[in-house]
């Protein structure tokens, strides 16, 4: 039997954050080579916002550049650009004519963006799980490593292969989310989502003094004003970040340490600091090789696109024969 097709995809902001990493690309790596893995810069649905069209080829530059950086690799994967394969779109309206209304206005990520965006609520931004949808069919795919936030779009893929295949025969399998181990990091707030539009966020490409000064203001247990407080782990967003860079026995030994008022947020946070720095030292470099190379890059997602495209074209093939086009 040959490997499941696994498909997932990542906005080009152009500073992709720690959030980012916890909650997909880090998996993404580590499970690359255990299926026939799909990762792709979706141009296309960065533009529900709006944005600089001349930043745009640098912003899925700098994502590509990064997403390498991290561990993807070209040989085990295949990495591309969503506007480069017509598919995406073709799909996507076919998907529209089988999408009730009702299902998109209950999108809680449609709900907030609208709200951030009132003078730009587009019509792509109230189809953009429809878009999703085409892009994780397109290529037929069972698994789709995210974080938290977008497993409702999959469920809504998944509504609607059923309603596809119910309606005009079996095209399609049924793709699953498949969750890391930190779904859903907040920000340095410690209360929201880290995200790159509310500023809450610690760039995968930022420098150690960058990152120490952010952490110095970021949020820790709101109940706990000086050192020989007793601290609420539980609650502290480093205590959470820290179970994802430093090993269990330290984990523990942190807490307890926080617990009984003899670890202070201070020393704490400049712990973090030190774990986090040197897991991204390696990635800082590998990115600052890449930027060197510009070209190669381009090739790598010009590659990926021409493989993507042949297979795109195929299940548009069997949907047109499917829905009597
Ligand atoms: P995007 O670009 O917002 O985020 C990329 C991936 O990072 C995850 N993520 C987080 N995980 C944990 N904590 C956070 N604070 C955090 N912030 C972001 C996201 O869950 C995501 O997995 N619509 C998608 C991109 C997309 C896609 C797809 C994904 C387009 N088509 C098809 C899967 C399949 C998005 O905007 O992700």
């Amino acid at each position: 039997m040959g490997k499941k097709v696994l498909f997932s995809g990542i906005q080009p902001t152009g500073e992709l954050h720690i959030g980012n990493y916890l909650g997909a690309i880090k998996n993404w790596v580590k499970i690359q080579s255990d299926y026939d893995s799909i990762f792709c810069v979706v141009d296309l649905h960065a533009q529900t916002i709006e944005y600089d069209q001349k930043e745009m080829p640098r912003r899925v530059q700098k994502t590509a550049t990064v997403l390498l950086a991290c561990g993807l690799d070209p040989e085990r994967c295949t990495l591309f650009k969503q506007s480069y394969i017509p598919g995406h779109s073709e799909l996507m309206w076919r998907l529209t004519t089988i999408t009730p209304i009702g299902d998109l206005e209950r999108m809680t990520q449609y709900k907030d963006k609208a709200q951030q965006h009132r003078d730009n609520i587009n019509a792509g931004l109230f189809t953009y799980p429809v878009l999703m949808a085409a892009d994780i069919m397109l290529y037929k795919a069972e698994v789709v490593p995210v974080g938290d936030d977008q497993v409702q779009h999959l469920e809504l893929t998944r509504e609607i292969v059923r309603r596809f295949n119910h309606r005009f025969g079996e095209v399609f399998p049924e793709p699953k989310p498949l969750l890391s181990t930190a779904p859903r990091i907040r920000g340095l707030d410690g209360k929201a989502k880290m995200s790159k539009s509310l500023n809450n966020a610690i760039g995968l490409t930022e420098s150690p003094d960058s990152i120490r000064k952010k952490l110095a203001s970021a949020f820790t247990d709101p109940a706990r004003l000086r050192r020989s407080d007793p601290g609420h782990p539980e609650v502290c967003n480093i205590f959470t970040l820290h179970g994802q860079f430093s090993p269990p026995a330290r984990c523990a030994e942190i807490a307890g340490a926080c617990t009984a008022g003899m670890l202070g947020c201070v020393d704490c946070k400049r712990e973090f600091a030190d774990r986090l720095i040197a897991e991204l030292e390696p990635i800082q470099a590998r990115a600052a090789e890449l930027r060197a190379k510009p070209e190669r890059v381009q090739e790598i997602l010009r590659e990926g696109g021409r493989r993507c495209r042949a297979r795109s074209e195929r299940t548009i093939a069997d949907v047109n024969r499917a829905m009597g086009l």
